[in-house]
């Protein structure tokens, strides 16, 4: 794991609000910085997880730790928990926004609605959060803001149209606004998780396509990564100010490739996926629909990026 390192006097009394901080990278995150010293206010749109995960940051660091329930597509309802969430915490210093969710369809067989969710969920939401707490990192004259995004935004795959879209967003976003931020002194970072095993890979994973399984379990780069591990690198990229984290060797590598050598990089992933058609098709002994029969590909190595949703 490539992880930014990190001094454990940073976190040591900032208020730290967490979106998304009941289970997952999120809830990893929220117990990181709970123990470096930070006080934490999690958030979530349910409570039963909240009121589990906030006992455990007080079981674990001996404070008291807050919580509040804001479903972030929902933009009024996140303005009207802003002056509560300040109060309990006392003022803010660190925003995360890692609240997020993923659907792997094709283009053409997920409903419209699928697209339409993404956006407001992990786009929006996004925008909804920064929108009601930025401005007391502006009064202040400093902060951090910490989007989650996703390998996908920039290695967007097979069946990851409308994940990826709604992440891409979150990209540039972010770095709109930290032209925005900076003028105020609050640092904007925008966080690459790859391939994390939290509750939302498992339900996303619950309804995946056969072949988007097959280019995943095929890849040589779908390495699987602890919420535990990203939690630590996002927590050192959020304190070394980093506009771009990504989390792991591989994200670098295939942030590299797509980089200097977009042409072959996108041959090797198109190579990946019709191995993965083919093998689907030789599992049902039938042809693909839409998909006619390749000559074998050359056998290489996995293409240099991994399955994200999550
Ligand atoms: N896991 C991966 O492989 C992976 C990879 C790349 C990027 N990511 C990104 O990292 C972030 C966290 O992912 P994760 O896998 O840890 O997800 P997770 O296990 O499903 O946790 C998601 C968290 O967000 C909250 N949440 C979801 N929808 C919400 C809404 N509308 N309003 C408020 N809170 C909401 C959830 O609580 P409630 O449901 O109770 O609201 C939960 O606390 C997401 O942005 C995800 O896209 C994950």
């Amino acid at each position: 794991m490539f992880a930014a390192r990190s001094t454990p006097e940073f976190y040591a009394g900032k208020r730290v609000l967490v979106v998304g901080g009941s289970r997952g990278i999120g809830r990893s995150l929220a117990m990181t910085l709970a123990r470096r010293g930070a006080r934490v206010c999690i958030a979530a749109r349910g409570e039963a997880d909240l009121w589990t995960v906030a006992g455990e940051l007080r079981e674990a660091t001996g404070r008291r730790h807050g919580h509040a329930v804001i479903d972030v597509t929902d933009a009024e309802g996140v303005l009207r928990s802003r002056d509560g969430i300040l109060d309990e915490l006392g003022g803010l210093d660190v925003l995360v926004c890692g609240s997020g969710s993923a659907r792997a369809a094709c283009v053409l067989d997920a409903p419209i609605e699928v697209f339409r969710r993404m956006l407001e969920v992990n786009y929006l939401g996004h925008v909804n959060v920064v929108r009601a707490f930025a401005p007391a990192l502006m009064d202040q004259g400093h902060g951090d803001i910490c989007l989650l995004s996703s390998i996908v935004a920039f290695v967007p795959i097979y069946g990851y149209s409308a994940y990826a879209a709604s992440k891409g967003a979150v990209v540039a976003f972010g770095e709109s606004l930290r032209q925005e931020m900076k003028l105020h002194g609050v640092r904007v970072g925008v966080y690459y998780p790859p391939t994390t095993d939290t509750p939302g890979l498992a339900e996303e994973n619950r309804t995946k396509p056969a072949v988007v399984w097959k280019i995943e379990s095929e890849s040589g780069w779908n390495r699987v990564y602890s919420a535990d591990a990203v939690a630590t690198s996002i927590a050192g990229s959020i304190e070394r100010g980093l506009v771009h984290g990504m989390i792991g060797f591989d994200s670098w590598v295939m942030r590299l490739g797509q980089r200097l050598a977009p042409g072959l990089f996108r041959r090797i992933a198109d190579a990946e996926v019709r191995k993965a058609m083919r093998i689907d098709r030789d599992e049902h002994h039938e042809p693909v629909a839409g998909f006619p029969r390749q000559e074998p590909a050359r056998r290489g190595r996995g293409s240099p990026r991994s399955r994200s949703g999550g």
